[in-house]
């Protein structure tokens, strides 16, 4: 018993020490790697918050103010942040509760619940089109869809 406790111990510290070096290696477009379901709440929401100021944001420059250069450094960090590769990590199995608005059926689910956020990249690259393009009409519907992209995913995997 003790032993098999040993031998598992000694396993487990080879695996870790064997994903060092491979998480050091994931290109930047992903979020940390998570293990603590608390820590990957708190990080997710806050990535999830500042997605939602960039999307206020980019509504102020291209329905407001019609400025698609003001709008495109932060398409850009949109395009990073609003993404599966830099937001799935941190959806550990099980990290809902405490303190997360996540429902327990994304992980029933998860085929469906990455679709969303592939839906959602196409959508802020759309925008990102519409902006490059200077037409601000199209912007505008751009980002209402954008919202319901977010509003949608929302409804069947958000309290
Ligand atoms: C594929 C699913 C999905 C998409 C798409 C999505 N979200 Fe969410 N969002 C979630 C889930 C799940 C939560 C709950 C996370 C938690 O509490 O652990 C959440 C939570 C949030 C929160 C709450 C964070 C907090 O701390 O209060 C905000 C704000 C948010 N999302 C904004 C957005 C915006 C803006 C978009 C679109 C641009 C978007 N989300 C698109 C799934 C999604």
């Amino acid at each position: 018993m003790l032993r098999t406790s040993l031998i598992g111990a000694l396993a487990m510290g080879l695996t870790l020490g064997l994903a060092g070096p491979l998480q050091a290696e994931a290109p930047d477009t992903e979020g940390p790697q998570f293990e603590d379901p608390r820590h990957a709440v708190t990080w997710r929401r806050e990535e999830l918050k500042g997605i939602e100021r960039l999307v206020r944001q980019l509504r102020f420059d291209l329905v407001n103010n019609r400025d698609a250069r003001g709008a495109e450094p932060r398409l850009e960090e949109l395009t990073r942040l609003a993404s599966g590769a830099h937001l799935l990590p941190a959806f550990i199995e099980g990290s809902h509760g405490r303190g997360s608005e996540a429902r327990a059926r994304i992980w029933e689910e998860w085929e469906e619940f990455e679709a969303g956020f592939l839906a959602l990249e196409e959508r802020v690259a759309a925008l990102r089109e519409a902006a490059e393009a200077e037409d601000y009409r199209l912007a505008t519907r751009e980002l209402s869809d954008l919202s319901l992209t977010c509003r949608s995913c929302h409804r069947r995997y958000r309290y």
